[in-house]
């Protein structure tokens, strides 16, 4: 199994040890990125993306060996500490780049057989919409199956957690890691990304970017072709 982990932040804290507990609790192959250390770019809007190729965004060589390890993995894990009820800034500029590889646009064809996992702890509180700040990118590319999992440390450090608090982390990503084993090469995704599915298909047929419609075309989803 792959694991490509996209860390939110560039030190060692809480969030960081909680991926890495549940990275090695899956047993597999573990490739690591951290943000800003890995990739510190803001998107400059310039949508050629969207409009014309990802190739032709000005931090596209940059974010290449992040893009396929994403594309190589079985199992994706973002996470983020919440800064102020959200991901890290890093984090967001980070996904802001994959913009283009929203359903509507082109989607990543893999990501639909594909598990992720949102991870996000809070001193106190945040954390829902932090899990959420990344699972929307997830889900919009297309993931498969989605897990968030949100725990508020009560704590600024690792090694200011409770042992209470760690013991139900232990646990917790036990059970994450026995079910994404369980689903590993049976993942499909449900019901409310196949809906999106079609209707970026219906969308498609009334006017888009030639990039996108295209690229629909060749994959044969305008027609019976479908990613799953
Ligand atoms: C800039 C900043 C903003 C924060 N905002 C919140 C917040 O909105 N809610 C909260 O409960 N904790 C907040 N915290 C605390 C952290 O989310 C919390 O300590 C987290 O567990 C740190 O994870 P880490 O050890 O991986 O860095 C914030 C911390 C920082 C540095």
């Amino acid at each position: 199994m792959k694991i490509t982990i996209i860390h939110g932040q560039n030190h060692k804290g809480s969030t960081y040890h909680i991926a890495k507990m549940l990275a090695e609790k899956l047993d597999g192959d573990i490739t690591e990125f951290f943000l800003p250390r890995d990739f510190k770019e803001f998107c400059t809007g310039c949508t050629n993306c969207f409009r014309k190729d990802e190739t032709l965004c000005p931090h596209y060589e940059k974010i290449k060996p992040m893009t396929k390890a994403l594309d190589e993995a079985d199992v994706l894990i973002f996470e983020s500490p919440v800064y102020v009820y959200h991901v890290t800034a890093s984090m967001k500029a980070f996904l802001d780049h994959y913009g283009y590889r929203w359903m509507i646009h082109r989607p990543e064809e893999r990501m639909f057989h594909k598990q992720a996992v949102c991870i996000a702890t809070a001193a106190g509180a945040g954390m829902k919409s932090t899990t959420k700040d990344m699972a929307d990118s997830m889900f919009f590319w297309g993931v498969g199956k989605i897990y968030r999992y949100g725990v508020a440390v009560m704590s600024t450090t690792y090694q200011g957690i409770k042992p209470k608090i760690k013991n139900k982390i232990e646990k917790k990503t036990t059970i994450l890691a026995r079910q994404i084993k369980k689903r590993h090469k049976h993942v499909k995704p449900g019901m409310k990304t196949k809906l999106w599915f079609y209707m970026a298909r219906f969308l498609h047929r009334m006017s888009w970017d030639d990039s996108d419609l295209n690229y629909w075309k060749e994959k044969g989803w305008d027609k019976k072709k479908r990613p799953w």
